[in-house]
């Protein structure tokens, strides 16, 4: 299969397909980096893909878009799933059967919810991070770190005197903060006509951490284009796929268009953050 667009310097191709079929074209162990967030089976209206089949259907669709990530893994390669509730434990325990490692189960923690009374409003999704091989993979840390709370909260000035991460950590595995929200209303990020955009943010930590510069990142479930967007801006190569004919259009506008966070600090520690001012007083006087 060919892909229906492409750009280069950093060679970025979108293909517009089932990402089943398009995973098997590919070269095996071709891939450094996947990242994933499929379609839920939660009745999305996403065109032409049926987003409410029979459960067994679902698990069964799961099960093989993962065998074909897993394919075009690279033996350092990393595999993320973005994933609610539903299918997070299922998708655990098929890429263990696989004898990927699990790296982390991390949480990415949104507010504005969709309101219910019936039970506790949702306010997250699984981000869950597996890897091929957990000694060998790819993992960049020093890029991805945030201020700790010691210097961003408390103002203890014993932690820049430390030798390494003075000040600094590598970020929970529970992730929120500035611009971490879902993509909505007038948010500069925001593509009209997508469903379930996730922020910019999230995939510089993915793609920061889990791949170098001119490494090959794949998401088969491209929607607005999020990641080989983020993937372009931090000068990795990239291959989206998506099932709509009219997202795929769309995301490559938006690669081609560029990033609108990349350089914005992606980390910002947000814990407790009217308390910053105040510490710094403290510390300061
Ligand atoms: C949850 S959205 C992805 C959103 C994306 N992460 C973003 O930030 O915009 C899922 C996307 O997968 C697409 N899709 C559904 N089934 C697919 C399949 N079998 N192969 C490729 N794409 C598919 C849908 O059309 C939808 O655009």
């Amino acid at each position: 299969m060919k892909p229906k667009y492409t750009l280069d310097n950093p060679e970025t191709r979108v293909y517009v397909g089932d990402c089943r079929e398009v995973l098997a074209g590919l070269p095996a162990k071709s891939v450094d980096l996947v990242f994933a967030d499929p379609p839920f089976n939660w009745n999305v209206d996403y065109g032409a893909w049926d987003d409410a089949r029979p459960r067994q259907d679902y698990i069964d669709f799961t099960h093989e878009w993962l065998d074909g990530c897993i394919r075009v893994l690279t033996d350092t390669g990393s595999l993320w799933v973005n994933i609610p509730d539903d299918t997070a434990a299922e998708i655990v325990i098929h890429l263990k059967s696989r004898k990927l490692h699990m790296v982390n189960w991390c949480i990415w923690h949104f507010r504005f919810g969709q309101n219910r009374t019936g039970n506790f409003i949702v306010s997250k999704v699984h981000t869950l991070y597996f890897a091929k091989d957990k000694e060998k993979r790819t993992w960049n840390p020093d890029t991805v770190l945030e201020p700790s709370d010691r210097a961003a909260i408390y103002g203890d000035k014993r932690t820049f005197e430390k030798d390494e991460y003075a000040g600094v950590r590598v970020p929970f595995d529970v992730w929120y903060g500035q611009n971490w929200g879902r993509v909505q209303g007038n948010n500069k990020e925001r593509r009209e006509n997508h469903q379930n955009q996730l922020p910019e943010v999230y995939l510089e930590r993915v793609i920061r951490c889990s791949s170098n510069e001119g490494d090959l990142v794949l998401d088969p479930f491209l929607g607005s284009g999020t990641t080989c967007t983020v993937a372009r801006a931090l000068n990795r190569r990239s291959i989206g796929i998506e099932f709509n004919p009219k997202n795929a259009k769309s995301a490559f506008e938006r690669i081609k268009a560029g990033a609108v966070r990349i350089g914005e600090p992606a980390t910002t520690n947000t814990f407790f953050a009217e308390r910053i001012p105040k510490a710094r007083r403290k510390a300061d006087s």
